[in-house]
């Protein structure tokens, strides 16, 4: 009830709205509209009221909360199902726990504050309170366990459109999933499976967004940055969150209908290695060459100096 009581007020966000219209509108008492209009206040919703007008939102809290993303979502999004924790060890590890009790696709586990954020060949993820987005979405997808790298570029790509849409910065993407503005790291993807011998159970994708850092760790300050050092400007993460899985809901609906064709342009039109000579680093050994693009499968195709193309599945690439 809480979270209709705040979509009604967004949706109404220019006008008042009378403590009647939203019980009725609810079917609700006065009063328990009043109860909820207080809890919003004490979470940093600035709502004023003015007496015979009604209330009015203000201004949304920087503490992100499910009710008040669950009412930005639209209806048609895949994603509605909102678990939200302030303080986690990593929302992967939720994520995991919550497919293995039977979460469905489109549920979305995002937290304030990781302790142990998980990054990319067993990194670790700065994830400071209340200043980027950390999430995992759990999809449930009927493809072949092959296919399972193209959902990382699908979220690659939502989240280049998603995030230059809103900064009007230009976002690069480093195969296969890094996402850079002027050459240092603003988000990272991780691609996590859970499957059966023959077939995959959920894909489980993580997603760090550097939104409105000041600092960074001595170790990551040369080579991390944020929307907010970028551009000077503070975002509302709960706005970008929205628009980051609007943007993700289409394509991997397009994605299932049509398959990997439509996001591969889409993706090199972001990409930053097409046509550069880069290094790959692999566990075992280095391959130096020109980087001609991906494949169907979103594999990275390296060509090295005797003209042998090979196909790098999973690599650091440095250009
Ligand atoms: C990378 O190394 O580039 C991937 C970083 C992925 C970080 C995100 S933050 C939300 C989710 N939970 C985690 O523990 N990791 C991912």
């Amino acid at each position: 009830m809480k979270t209709k009581v705040l979509t009604l007020l967004r949706e109404n966000k220019d006008t008042f709205l009378s403590g009647e219209k939203i019980s009725n509108e609810l079917d609700c008492s006065r009063t328990a509209v009043w109860k909820h209009i207080d809890s919003l206040r004490k979470e940093g919703y600035d709502i004023v009221a003015v007496q015979n007008k009604g209330y009015q939102l203000k201004k949304s809290g920087s503490q992100l909360s499910e009710h008040d993303l669950v009412s930005r979502i639209k209806e048609n999004n895949l994603f509605h199902h909102v678990v939200y924790h302030s303080l986690v060890t990593s929302t992967q590890v939720i994520a995991h726990q919550l497919v293995n009790e039977g979460a469905r696709e489109g549920t979305i586990v995002v937290a304030d504050e990781q302790t142990a954020g998980k990054g990319r060949l067993g990194r670790t993820w700065d994830s400071q309170h209340e200043t980027g987005i950390w999430m995992s979405l759990i999809l449930k997808p009927l493809v072949d366990f092959r296919q399972a790298p193209q959902l990382t570029l699908v979220a690659a790509v939502a989240l280049a459109r998603a995030l230059q849409n809103k900064s009007g910065q230009q976002i690069d993407i480093k195969w296969p999933n890094d996402l850079l503005v002027n050459g240092k790291k603003i988000c990272g993807i991780l691609t996590e499976l859970q499957a059966d011998p023959d077939r995959i159970k959920s894909v489980i994708i993580g997603i760090g967004v550097n939104v409105n850092h000041e600092h960074f760790p001595q170790e990551i300050t040369d080579i991390a940055t944020s929307l907010k050092k970028e551009s000077g400007k503070n975002f509302d993460r709960a706005e970008l969150i929205t628009d980051i899985l609007d943007e993700f809901s289409w394509l991997y609906e397009a994605y299932l209908t049509n398959g990997f064709s439509l996001i591969k342009p889409l993706w090199e039109a972001h990409s930053l290695s097409i046509g550069k000579k880069v290094i790959a680093r692999r566990a075992k050994d280095s391959l130096v060459g020109i980087a001609l693009g991906i494949n169907e499968n979103g594999v990275l195709l390296l060509q090295d100096e005797t003209g042998h193309v090979h196909e790098i599945y999973s690599a650091d690439i440095e250009i």
